[in-house]
């Protein structure tokens, strides 16, 4: 256990910085394993006060510090593992600091390390402290101009901003001078320096500028950024549109780095990605490799406006840059692939992580009010329920006065940092409304659950509905107050006709009420035929419903609902309840034969949207399942939706081959939506097929895995033939792993499938993997392949009763928190429902947490998340 218990940083604590740093010039001379950083800042005491001057630094070796020209004594400046203090500093002066890092030995991944031979950086958070010493929070913007030398082999030297100056130097080396006109924070620093290829493009933004666009890779990998260069540029003409934000430099940089702790970084003017979301061809790539590169893209691009041009004051704000980014990247994405559809994933992954998140011991606010290490709260509740809050805000508003807010927004807080209250007010003074009420959507953890009965009264016409809502305590909030929660619905008719009524006496097809107390009832007229009432439609509010509708009326919807997401909301509620009863020892036959002739409507529906029947076509999840069944047994959650899944396969079994023979790819490979929904459509309708392993469908996907001329394709193959199990899928993984040896994106896939066998000899297999040759825990998308996806995506196998799947995790946990902590934290997500689970699971869950939390030597982002899953 940890002796030194780490000191909690809260929100109400927080003061204005102490000194601000106007200017500042970095000289980078770069050698892997001693690279020197020399800072000369332009420092000025931020108002009257006699603090001391204290700025971060963490891992630097000092060589010397000096004020104004002359070098300190050691009495006169103090050095610790956590940074540099001055006890007395002038007002006004220049800072000129020298130190000494080591990139090479950087396994952690955070500030300046070096991955496949290159440099590169990643400082958000708090990772610029481990290249200089600094005042590192967000609050402190600055001019930046960086100069960067390294050896000629080291061809591209990249830094933020505009390139003012570049030349040759003694002893082969060369340099570069980088200068950001825009004022930042240091998380927002970026350098990157390397043998690179470059593509390159350009963009003639709305008042006419050219941008040039580049996009820098590993060494031949150029044509497969072509992706995502059409992705930049489709984004960039969207924000224009959309929010009419304006690229503001001449030049916009990407580099792909293979060795990076998340997703990508917003960088000023040179964003750098995770190359997992940046390389893609048909032929390596799956169409939903495609798609998170389109959003990532986009997210990232548009973190310019809403995180770079405006940042946060401190990172409780995180939410402001996060979740409004995520909003933002959603509304482009449902432009670009159909708005059912995307709703309909996006809601999939809010349950998934952040509704997972919210029912255990690491729930949170989106505004969190105190934390130990910022890294481990870039989580679904920051970006996934701040994106819902930001959509909740726009149809409570409407469209016309949420668009006058975020100018009112952009306007006022351009070059600065701000808060969330700040952000809100713009709302307020735009709209003319009072958002007081609302603001408990920041504060207040939890998922909502909203109850919803219904009474129609035939004489006289109306229907009456009766809401209430309640949150569950979660830790540190025992007692809830009720949210604003806007609901949209409609009504249909028995048949599945719109039915029209009256609300507030204006006629209606649909309407949104806004709950905003533990109960209200309202009352609609002109109601003229039996109602089913489609409930949150486009779920427009992030929380739980329940209604008292019964199965036939579920049918209803699920049959003729023109809100596409609440038929598939229906589909997936039948389909739930049904897998439920057989986990529960009594299937409901009659139902499930109702169930699958309804899905076999739904697929033979020619108006519907492919990509919108692939995901009808989907059972829910079995975590998802385990998040409604109490206690939760996966096993029996397994057993049970495999069981259904073979009845489906069964009873649909001619119309999902013809599905199958009627898709294929004709024409030449498209990643676009209508593509990619033709594929996902054909793919699940193997998957389901397959849930049937007699040796005619083995043979039949056996076949698709031999003929699959993408990526896409190749791998919905190799996931069928999992199912087959035995010597199909040993010889088909043997044959792919020969096939894509020296393409370590596709071995990551490789390792992926295998985790996610649910057979029962997989968790030797598992286990047996992180002794092959290509398995690299140092590698963060390698150890996410097999570890994260095996944790979270095979419950059966995680769940084995011997508790040797939590083991497994609990000793990657420990070992790779000896050189990455940020990615150990990571890990310990599954771990942390354990109250939810069988008492005997949640016992030997339980054990491996505390196993991990009584290790020496933990760091304080794995201490954190252990310690706050066992209180
Ligand atoms: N700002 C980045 C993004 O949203 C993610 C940075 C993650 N950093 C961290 N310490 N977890 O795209
Ligand atoms: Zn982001």
């Amino acid at each position: 256990m940890r002796t030194d218990t780490p000191q909690a940083i809260r929100l109400s604590d927080y003061r204005p910085p102490a000194f601000l740093i106007d200017e500042v010039a970095l000289t980078f001379d770069l050698h892997p394993t001693a690279t020197r950083v020399t800072a000369r800042l332009q420092v000025r005491r931020n108002r009257e006060h006699s603090e001391p001057l204290r700025f971060n630094g963490e891992r630097l070796k000092p060589i010397s510090v000096a004020i104004d020209g002359r070098v300190l004594s050691d009495g006169e400046r103090t050095i610790d593992d956590e940074g540099l203090t001055i006890p007395s500093a002038p007002d006004a002066f220049v800072l000129e600091t020298e130190v000494e890092i080591d990139p090479e030995n950087n396994k952690a991944l955070e500030g300046l390390y070096m991955s496949g031979g290159r440099f590169c950086t990643q400082c958000e958070a708090e990772g610029f402290r481990k290249i200089t010493f600094w005042p590192d929070r967000p609050d402190v913007l600055s001019r930046f101009t960086v100069r960067v030398e390294a050896d000629r082999s080291f061809r591209h030297l990249l830094s933020n901003g505009n390139l003012i100056e570049q030349g040759e130097l003694e002893g082969g080396r060369h340099y570069a001078v980088w200068n950001d006109p825009f004022l930042k924070p240091s998380y927002l620093f970026a350098l990157v320096a390397g043998e690179l290829d470059v593509l390159e493009d350009s963009l003639v933004t709305m008042t006419g500028r050219t941008v040039e666009l580049k996009i820098f890779v590993d060494p031949g990998m150029a044509p497969r950024a072509a992706y995502a260069m059409d992705a930049l540029k489709r984004s960039m003409r969207w924000d224009e549109e959309a929010f009419g934000r304006e690229y503001d430099l001449d030049l916009f940089m990407i580099v792909a780095v293979r060795d990076f702790n998340f997703g990508a970084m917003e960088n000023k003017g040179l964003n750098i990605f995770n190359s997992s979301l940046l390389l893609a061809d048909p032929a390596t790539a799956t169409d939903a490799d495609f798609e998170r590169i389109e959003s990532v893209v986009a997210h990232e691009y548009f973190h310019n406006w809403t995180g770079d041009r405006i940042t946060c004051r401190d990172w409780f704000q995180l939410c402001l840059k996060e979740g409004l980014t995520v909003f933002r990247d959603q509304s482009f994405s449902a432009d670009m692939r159909g708005h059912a559809v995307q709703r309909i994933k996006d809601v999939k992954a809010l349950r998934a992580r952040q509704f997972a998140e919210d029912q255990g011991p690491l729930a949170h606010p989106v505004r969190p009010s105190s934390y130990l290490k910022i890294d481990n709260f870039y989580t679904a509740t920051i970006y996934e329920k701040g994106a819902e809050i930001i959509r909740m805000l726009k149809i409570l508003l409407g469209a016309e006065a949420f668009r006058a807010g975020m100018d009112l927004y952009f306007e006022r807080w351009d070059g600065h940092a701000t808060t969330v209250e700040a952000f809100i007010k713009c709302f307020e003074e735009a709209s003319g409304s009072d958002l007081s009420h609302f603001f408990a959507w920041y504060e207040q953890a939890g998922t909502p659950r909203v109850s919803l009965e219904s009474q129609y009264d035939e004489a006289a016409k109306t229907l009456t509905l009766n809401f209430a809502q309640e949150t569950p305590p979660t830790p540190g909030q025992p007692v809830k107050q009720a949210l604003p929660i806007p609901i949209a619905f409609g009504l249909l008719d028995g048949e599945g006709r719109p039915l029209r009524f009256e609300h507030d006496g204006e006629p209606q097809d649909e309407t949104v009420i806004v709950l905003d107390q533990p109960q209200a009832s309202i009352t609609l007229t002109g109601v003229d035929r039996f109602p089913v009432i489609s409930a949150l439609r486009g779920f427009s509010a992030p929380v739980v419903l329940t209604t008292d509708l019964e199965p036939k009326d579920k049918y209803v919807l699920l049959a003729a609902d023109p809100d596409l997401f609440n038929r598939w909301e229906a589909g997936q509620e039948l389909a739930r309840d049904l897998i439920l009863r057989r986990a529960a020892g009594s299937p409901d036959e009659v139902n499930e034969e109702r169930y699958a002739d309804a899905l076999g409507r739904a697929l033979s529906d020619q108006s519907a949207d492919p990509a919108f029947k692939a995901l009808m076509l989907a059972l829910p999840s079995e975590p998802d399942l385990a998040l409604v069944m109490s206690p939760a047994d996966p096993q029996a959650i397994h057993e049970a939706r495999d069981a259904l899944r073979t009845r489906l396969s069964v009873h649909l079994e001619s119309q999902l081959r013809e599905l199958h023979n009627g898709l294929q790819d004709l024409g030449e490979f498209s990643p676009d939506a209508e593509g990619a929904g033709r594929r996902a459509l054909r793919n699940a309708a193997l998957d389901l097929l397959l849930a049937n392993p007699r040796s005619d469908n083995a043979a039949y996907a056996h076949g698709h895995f031999e003929a699959a001329g993408n990526m896409t394709d190749a791998m919905a193959g190799l996931s069928a033939l999992m199912q087959v199990g035995g010597e199909a899928f040993g010889q088909a993984l043997a044959d792919f792993y020969e096939r894509w040896t020296s393409e370590p994106l596709v071995i990551d896939k490789w390792f992926a499938v295998q985790a996610r066998d649910p057979s029962e000899t997989a968790i030797g297999r598992v286990m047996g993997l992180t002794a092959h040759p290509a398995f690299d825990t140092k590698n963060p998308n390698r150890l996410r392949a097999l570890v994260s996806t095996f944790a979270n995506f095979n419950p059966a196998r995680f769940h084995d009763p011997s508790g040797a799947g939590y083991r497994f995790l609990a000793d990657q946990i420990l070992a790779v928190d000896r050189f990455n902590p940020m990615i150990a934290a990571r890990l310990v997500d599954p771990l942390g429902g354990w109250r939810r689970y069988k008492p005997e699971l949640g016992a030997l869950m339980r054990a491996e947490l505390e196993r991990i939390a009584a290790t020496a030597g933990l760091s304080k982002n794995v201490y954190e998340l252990a310690t706050r899953a066992l209180a």
